[in-house]
């Protein structure tokens, strides 16, 4: 079939040893080292999702939540080694599209490279939102008496999007006509609160847009269309400022530590840590954005394994740390923010603290920006130069040595939705959209360790044999998971849910509602704030961690249909998981039968594993996504494919 043509590793490697990947183009500049490389690493990682997502992650998850960090390093530690032997092997830009071009042929590339644009693309929205929010944090921060300064406020109907506004406006609304006043409003609450009722309309539109957000685009576009020498200096200045303030939240936060913050460690079970997926892992995408400058390294070979190495291990050591440090400042269920780092140190008094961390947070996340934005030109350019987009994409600046045409478009696709779109959706997007990247490449690995065995390549992953190991390792995997999640694997298996406390508390008539509240006063301590409540019963299911929850309501004797939701409306929510459950089964047979290199299925098994937590509407989202995708392909690259002539 067409669609399953591939490239040709002899091909590449041709074209690599000429000098010039394609005819019309006269080759990149080649500016970076390993240490370039791992600092670019640094940049591309430490971002919005140390700064801002971990906060809901530590929230729900606990202290324990480092070990989803830990967990999230070694899958990508072990995609990484796959990344590594693919760039050995084709050492051109283009990342994870151009390996898979040789591994799965055209059609799969094109899904890749488009997926691509989920991590980098929608993951720089997602990077320029935050950005946003702490820049105006830090304008508000800013007084210079002299002149009357005291701090800077931009209106905040520009400085954030509808979505949030408009729902943040309706809540605030529905408090207040219950008797709240607005300035006992949370802060977040107040602002979407201002930005709507304050916008500026036209006719019954309100005009609400993140102008920072496309600001702070528009000036890292310039930068990366500049040249990337000029990239690589700022990006390594970046890095330093950025390391060194999370160094020094680590030293200083480490003397406020208060160990029985850490009691209990996991206070919502697994399912509470599990929770925090999509945010952790978004912390760690970027290292792989490294091998898209693989034509603008000296030695690819020998650097980009390491430069993802080095950058993933110093990044896991820091994260880890720091949610140690965040966890034993304050009570877990405090860090449900936007901005934990600030947050934390505020909640202490030591402002000065603060104020440095709104700084960093501005730089770090820009060194974000950078990054990205450097890599989604040169997937596209990649994409060009196979014929699968029009030639534009990979044309070369005369002077500058940037893919220009394809840099200025990534600008407008970056700035235009990130003047709009919502943080969350966003990031959720970007992480199941990388992750899918990272299986096809680890799955890509293995196909070609066995199509392409004897083909040179100065880099290869260690070989461990899988064949008894991995489905062992899955066995006692399935065990745990039954032992330490018992309650959500028995409710997976009969596809129910647990309901949550208001909708059990309306079911239940009087007399129910008086003997579960006796059973909650045999199950804890009801105190005296909750006994002078007019619904003490729910005032007490509410203060219950998610495992005390659920330890409660199945200890109570209430009938079935009272405490579960079942049907397709749950079901279709487990879909992800038994996807993730059967395809780990049948690669269990294949490791048995073709003796398969343990690391790349392991990265396969535990990034499938991520996107199966990522929720039912995400895969909705992103397969919608794929199906454009597709519908974009059979009407152009198709036809206008290189190898079809
Ligand atoms: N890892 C990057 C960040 O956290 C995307 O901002």
């Amino acid at each position: 079939m067409k669609i399953f043509r591939k490239k040709t590793i002899a091909q590449i490697q041709a074209q690599v040893a000429k000098g010039e990947s394609e005819a019309e183009h006269t080759g990149l500049a080649k500016h970076l080292g390993v240490r370039d490389l791992t600092a670019f690493g640094i940049a591309a990682i430490i971002g919005a999702g140390i700064f801002s997502t971990i906060g809901n992650a530590s929230a729900s998850g606990g202290p324990a939540v480092i070990f989803l960090f830990i967990f999230t390093a070694l899958a990508c530690g072990f995609s990484a080694f796959a990344y590594a032997e693919f760039a050995s092997l084709v050492p051109v830009s283009g990342s994870a599209y151009t390996y898979s071009y040789v591994a799965f042929g055209e059609i799969m590339a094109w899904l890749i490279g488009w997926s691509l644009i989920m991590e980098y693309a929608i993951g720089n929205i997602a990077v320029a939102i935050s950005w946003s929010d702490y820049f105006t944090g830090l304008l508000s921060l800013i007084k210079i008496p002299a002149l009357g300064i005291n701090g800077i406020h931009l209106p905040a109907w520009s400085t954030m999007d509808y979505l949030t506004a408009s729902k943040g406006f309706t809540e605030a609304n529905s408090l207040i006509s219950n008797g709240a006043i607005l300035q006992s409003l949370t802060p977040n609450m107040q602002d979407a609160y201002n930005a709507y009722a304050l916008s500026p309309t036209i006719g019954s539109l309100h005009i609400i847009c993140d102008v920072p957000a496309l600001l702070i685009i528009f000036i890292i576009t310039a930068l990366v269309y500049r040249g990337i020498k000029e990239s690589k200096n700022v990006g390594n200045a970046m890095v330093i400022i950025k390391l060194a303030v999370v160094l020094l939240i680590i030293a200083v936060g480490v003397f406020y530590v208060d160990t029985t913050n850490w009691s209990p460690f996991a206070p919502n079970g697994v399912s509470g840590v599990l929770k925090g997926i999509s945010a952790v892992f978004f912390a760690y995408i970027g290292f792989d954005a490294i091998s898209t400058t693989a034509e603008e390294c000296k030695n690819p070979q020998r650097d980009l394994p390491r430069g993802m190495m080095y950058a993933i291990i110093i990044c896991t050591i820091l994260y880890v740390l720091i949610a140690l440090v965040l966890t034993g400042m304050v009570k877990y269920n405090e860090l449900a923010v936007g901005d934990p780092l600030a947050f934390v140190f505020e909640k202490l008094n030591l402002r000065w603290m603060s104020g440095i961390i709104a700084v960093s947070a501005v730089v770090a996340m820009a060194s974000v920006l950078l990054v990205f934005q450097l890599g989604q030109p040169r997937i596209w350019m990649s994409m060009s130069r196979d014929g699968l987009l029009p030639k534009a994409f990979s044309r070369i600046h005369p002077k500058y040595k940037t893919p220009s045409f394809a840099t200025i478009v990534t600008g407008f696709v970056v700035a235009v939705p990130a003047l709009f779109m919502n943080l969350t959706a966003v990031t959720d997007l970007c992480s199941i959209g990388t992750l899918f990247a990272f299986v096809l490449v680890c799955g890509g690995v293995l196909v070609l360790q066995k199509s392409h065995a004897h083909v040179e390549r100065k880099f290869k992953i260690p070989y461990f044999n899988s064949q008894y190991v991995f489905p062992v390792l899955l066995l006692i995997s399935f065990g745990l998971a039954l032992k330490f999640n018992s309650i959500s694997c028995t409710d997976f298996l009969h596809s129910r849910k647990l309901k949550d406390a208001e909708s059990i508390v309306t079911t239940l008539n009087v007399e129910q509602k008086a003997s579960l509240l006796i059973h909650a006063n045999d199950f804890g301590t009801i105190t005296s704030e909750i006994a002078t409540n007019n619904n003490p019963l729910l005032l007490y299911m509410l203060s219950l961690n998610n495992r005390d929850y659920e330890n409660f309501v199945l200890s109570a004797n209430l009938d079935m249909p009272v405490i579960y939701n079942s049907g397709i409306g749950v079901f279709k929510h487990n879909i992800p998981l038994w996807i993730f459950f059967i395809a780990s089964i049948m690669l269990a047979y294949l490791c048995y039968k073709h003796k398969l290199s343990l690391i790349p299925v392991l990265g396969l098994i535990s990034c499938l594993f991520m996107m199966s937590e990522m929720g039912i509407s995400n895969w909705i989202g992103f397969g919608i996504w794929l199906v454009v995708g597709l519908v974009i392909y059979a009407s152009y690259g198709y036809r206008k494919s290189k190898l079809s002539v």
